[in-house]
């Protein structure tokens, strides 16, 4: 697959109608969706409980796009496999998740997959320096982890800002997550973000016999960007 920092839209399930995730799926990604992001929380790292590997795979017939897990537990390591084996394309880890995260990162590109580092919001953008030829994907988390529907962290634009020029030519994307809305999307798209996972922004007011909703939100998040950021 060819990188290109074009903006992208990558809805979290963490949204969608849990009964019917076959169904939500093929109706996000029917409405543009770039990628498919899967929350995966342990109740532990934070304090909230979602998804594993079997859920994984039982969606993963589904997504004819990218499947984005990003893994909210600690340890990691262990269950890097097993995410892998359940089909996912790109697994994040948090660099707060242990004290491993090098070996982590490795973990995941010896597993066949594309590597993210995911930042909580206290942790500052040097705390990647040194991972960037190792990984695809930077997650910068604009809220703090473990729920949707949460407020933009307005802290993290320097943050994103500062990771865009860690970067330079690298070919690692920075996703953003927690908080997009049609506000704050074209700012974080300006501070040098381009993948965005959006899950109240994306999923409210639809549902799989709405599915048009989901067409008109991802819509609106697209028309803020570009009227955002011109040429
Ligand atoms: C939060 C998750 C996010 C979350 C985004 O821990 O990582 O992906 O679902 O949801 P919204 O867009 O509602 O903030
Ligand atoms: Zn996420």
């Amino acid at each position: 697959m060819t990188f290109d920092r074009s903006p992208k839209l990558a809805p979290s399930i963490l949204s969608a109608d849990f009964a019917n995730f076959g169904a939500e799926i093929r109706a996000i990604e029917e409405q543009g969706a770039d990628w498919v992001h899967v929350d995966v929380m342990d109740g532990h790292f934070v304090p909230n409980l979602t998804f594993g590997p079997a859920l994984c795979a039982a969606i993963r017939p589904h997504i004819r796009t990218v499947m984005d897990v990003h893994l909210m537990i600690a340890p990691v390591d262990p269950y890097i496999e097993a995410f892998s084996k359940a089909g996912a394309d790109v697994i994040s880890a948090h660099v707060e998740s242990g004290p491993h995260i090098h070996r982590t990162l490795q973990a995941i590109r010896g597993a066949g997959c594309r590597a993210g580092v995911a930042i909580n919001p206290g942790t500052p953008a040097e705390a990647v320096e040194n991972l960037l030829d190792m990984v695809d994907l930077i997650n910068v988390m604009t809220v703090n982890p473990g729920f949707g529907g949460q407020k933009f962290i307005e802290s993290q634009y320097e943050k994103i800002r500062r990771l865009r020029a860690m970067i330079g030519d690298r070919p690692v994307h920075i996703e953003i997550d927690g908080g997009i809305d049609a506000t704050t999307a074209p700012r974080a798209i300006a501070a040098g973000a381009d993948i965005l996972v959006a899950g109240s922004a994306i999923f409210s007011g639809g549902s799989v016999e709405r599915p048009a909703v989901y067409g008109e939100n991802m819509n609106r998040l697209r028309k803020a960007i570009t009227a955002g950021n011109p040429g």
